[in-house]
């Protein structure tokens, strides 16, 4: 085997082992609940190990080979997924979208989920109670109502009394109309804080008793528009900052019980929360009546309407498949040691990068460029038009 130590060939056999190990483990860091990666674990170390010691002579292929098994012992420990077992979750908002899409990929593993609804009678709740199994259980449950946070906490508990609650997700949350923050209303922001934001505390707040017994965890649904400042999300971005930063405090503060809080921050997934033609209608109505006159002369009615067309072809650029964002809950829920902050989606942890590391002018021009729409107010298109002119 040493004949092979120092030669062009034992070289080429190092690098294809480094290119393998480094591929394995960006494979790994992308899907991280894939069951193949089970057969790589415990095929690579083997494959490793004769590579170095054929590469490296006996004695010095067999320290490297120790001195990397230990490293990778420390950083899959980390990755590692407990069991589901009986474990039981909460989930909030599973109507629609990524809660729905959760509640049916849990129930699919094996654990025994609690589906708040904000409609019982509803299309979601009926299609959910259709296609999942038996353990799963619906629960009519407005996160803005105190009345049916109790109930669902009173129903829950009396169902988990041997097991215990594992995790709380707080996924519900609305995106209201997504236009310029002085010409929202102040009952959009007092929404958005309502449900994104009081919703959420009101539900951990409710359940954590549970939560402590199991020593569980925590995972809130933010938004990319909660860590980072984006246009025309004023109230949801605040909200969702809000909620972000109360899970940050209760990161810590959890710790000392043993319960353990990840956030999700995913960017843009096709999920219907951007709303439908006739309900920015509606909005658009309702948020022209009550600008003040000059208001709405600066901006002009057809800026809104440009808005609305942006916002109706936003789904063309947002993903269709949530499992980003299904593995990163399910990561956040299971594995041994989950991560504060999961940033599922296109583009979300590239903007959040350069808003931490880059002078506050770059993130704005970046962001100027990747959010822009055509609708220029009324007031300022003249001068635009000069200035394009020149
Ligand atoms: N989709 C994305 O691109 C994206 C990006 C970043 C963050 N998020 C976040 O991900 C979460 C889920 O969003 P989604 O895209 O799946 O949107 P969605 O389809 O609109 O789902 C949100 C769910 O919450 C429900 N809900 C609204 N108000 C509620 C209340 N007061 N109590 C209980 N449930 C309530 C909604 O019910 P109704 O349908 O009956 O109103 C809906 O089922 C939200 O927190 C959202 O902010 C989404
Ligand atoms: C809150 O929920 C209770 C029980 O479902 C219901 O009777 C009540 O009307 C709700 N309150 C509001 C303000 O929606
Ligand atoms: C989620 O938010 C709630 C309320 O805002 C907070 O109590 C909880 O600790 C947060 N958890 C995580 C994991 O962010």
């Amino acid at each position: 085997m040493d004949a092979f130590a120092g030669s062009p060939l034992g070289w080429l056999c190092v690098g294809v082992t480094v290119l393998f190990g480094v591929t394995v483990l960006y494979m790994t860091k992308r899907n991280l609940v894939e069951k193949a990666d089970v057969l790589v674990w415990r095929l690579l170390p083997a494959l490793l190990g004769l590579l170095c010691v054929a590469t490296l002579g006996t004695g010095r292929g067999l320290v490297v080979f120790c001195t990397s098994c230990l490293i990778s012992c420390v950083y899959l420990g980390g990755r590692a997924l407990l069991p589901v077992g009986d474990k039981a979750v909460l989930i909030t908002g599973s109507d629609t979208g990524i809660g729905h899409a959760l509640a049916k990929y849990l129930d699919n593993l094996g654990f025994m989920v609690f589906a708040g609804v904000l409609n019982k009678d509803g299309p979601g709740a009926e299609k959910l109670r259709r296609t999942c199994s038996q353990r799963l259980s619906l629960l009519q449950l407005d996160i803005t109502n105190a009345t049916q946070v109790k109930e669902a906490y009173l129903k829950v508990s009396e169902k988990v009394q041997n097991t215990g609650l594992w995790g709380v997700v707080n996924n519900a949350g609305i995106l209201g109309f997504p236009a310029d923050g002085e010409l929202l209303p102040m009952s959009m922001y007092r929404q958005c804080m309502e449900v994104n934001f009081f919703g959420a505390v009101e539900v951990s707040k409710t359940f954590l008793p549970l939560l402590r017994k199991s020593q569980g965890r925590l995972v809130n649904v933010s938004s990319m528009a909660g860590g980072i400042p984006l246009p025309r999300y004023a109230a949801y971005g605040a909200s969702k900052a809000a909620l972000s930063m109360f899970s940050g405090v209760m990161r810590q503060e959890l710790s000392k019980w043993g319960i353990k809080v990840a956030a999700i921050h995913p960017s843009g997934f096709r999920t219907g929360i951007e709303g439908t033609s006739s309900l920015w209608d509606k909005q658009i109505k309702e948020l022209m009546e009550n600008l003040p006159a000059h208001t709405r002369q600066d901006y002009g009615e057809d800026y809104l309407l440009g808005l609305k067309s942006y916002f109706l072809h936003m789904p063309a650029y947002c993903n269709a498949d949530l499992s980003p964002v299904l593995n990163a809950v399910l990561h956040a829920l299971l594995a041994k040691r989950p991560h504060g902050l999961y940033t599922p989606g296109k583009g979300a942890y590239m903007s959040l990068c350069i808003f931490c590391y880059f002078p506050l002018w770059f993130y704005d021009f970046v962001i100027g460029k990747m959010m822009t729409t055509e609708s220029v107010p009324r007031a300022l298109r003249t001068s635009e038009s000069e200035s394009k002119n020149l």
